[in-house]
């Protein structure tokens, strides 16, 4: 228990499963008052009758802009203010080459992954703007900084969320709201499970699969390292801090891999380099 959250309110869309339910322990732990909007009833609600007075559920769509909107206006009315929105919900959605992706299934994925972030924003930015204070959080990914690391429908939203986050922080700020976004690599959760093994309860199983093929020796991300992430970024500690997309992935995005030949062992190749034409 700390109080790097104490005496704030956050809102978290997608909070029943994976990143935002990690969250949303995390913040509660800190001292933040917690409103969970997810699609899923029951795990959302047994959420919040763990974590106890500090916390409300509320069925949320995040394809539903009356949602989204009642999901901060119930911060507001329950808690008394919004601090923090995190814009969290997320799926998969269209895979398969572009020559064959269904235009429903693009657009029901945009929907999800794009425009619920749109309306989480819009609506963050309504009440946080008199008050002149908050933090807005989304969930971009490595997938929204990089080509061919997940679907290119999930691709296209994830650099939206990136663009998306610069464009409104570029906004916002002057109004002191501070706007940034974290990137994840594949981390331990239903989503990335499911993908891996067709179940979405077999974490355990993804931790050891990404383990294998993480940059860091032998460590799979898990959803408390992106929680982890999000409570700096929600805390006054990143005050300063505004605009900006932290990775949480083991250094993918710097090019590391696992287990990387070019730094096995020392090769004279400068004395050799005369006689090889290097
Ligand atoms: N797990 C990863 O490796 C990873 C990596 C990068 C980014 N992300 C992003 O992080 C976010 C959370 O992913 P996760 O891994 O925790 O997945 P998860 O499947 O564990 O949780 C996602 C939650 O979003 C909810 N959701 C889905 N559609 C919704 C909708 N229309 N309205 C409201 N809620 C909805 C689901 O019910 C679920 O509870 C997503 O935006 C995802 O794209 C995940």
């Amino acid at each position: 228990m700390g109080n790097r959250l104490e005496g704030k309110v956050a809102a978290i869309t997608g909070a029943s499963s994976g990143f935002g339910a990690a969250m949303a322990r995390r913040f509660v732990e800190e001292g933040c008052k917690v409103v969970l909007g997810d699609i899923q009833e029951g795990p959302g609600k047994a959420l919040a009758d763990e974590l106890g007075d500090v916390a409300v559920f509320r069925v949320c769509n995040v394809t539903k802009e009356d949602d989204v909107a009642a999901l901060v206006d119930l911060a507001d009315s329950h808690f008394g203010k919004l601090d923090i929105m995190v814009n969290n919900a997320g799926i998969v959605g269209a895979v398969g080459p572009i020559d064959t992706t269904p235009a429903n299934e693009w657009q029901a994925t945009v929907d999800i992954l794009l425009n619920g972030v749109f309306y989480g924003m819009k609506h963050a930015a309504r009440v946080m703007k008199p008050r002149k204070t908050g933090a807005i959080i989304s969930l971009a990914s490595t997938a929204g900084i990089l080509g061919g690391l997940g679907p290119h429908c999930y691709t296209a939203c994830k650099h939206a969320v990136v663009g998306l986050t610069k464009g409104v922080g570029a906004e916002l700020c002057r109004h002191g709201i501070r706007v940034n976004a974290i990137a994840p690599a594949g981390m331990a959760t239903a989503m990335v499970a499911n993908v891996m093994t067709g179940d979405p309860n077999a974490i355990e199983e993804a931790k050891k699969g990404l383990a294998k093929t993480s940059p860091l020796l032998n460590r799979a991300g898990t959803a408390e390292d992106v929680a982890n992430a999000a409570l700096w970024l929600a805390s006054d500690e990143s005050g300063y801090t505004h605009g900006h997309v932290l990775t949480t992935d083991a250094g993918t995005t710097t090019g590391s891999t696992a287990g990387d030949p070019a730094f096995a062992e020392y090769e004279p190749m400068f004395r050799e380099a005369g006689k090889k034409g290097i």
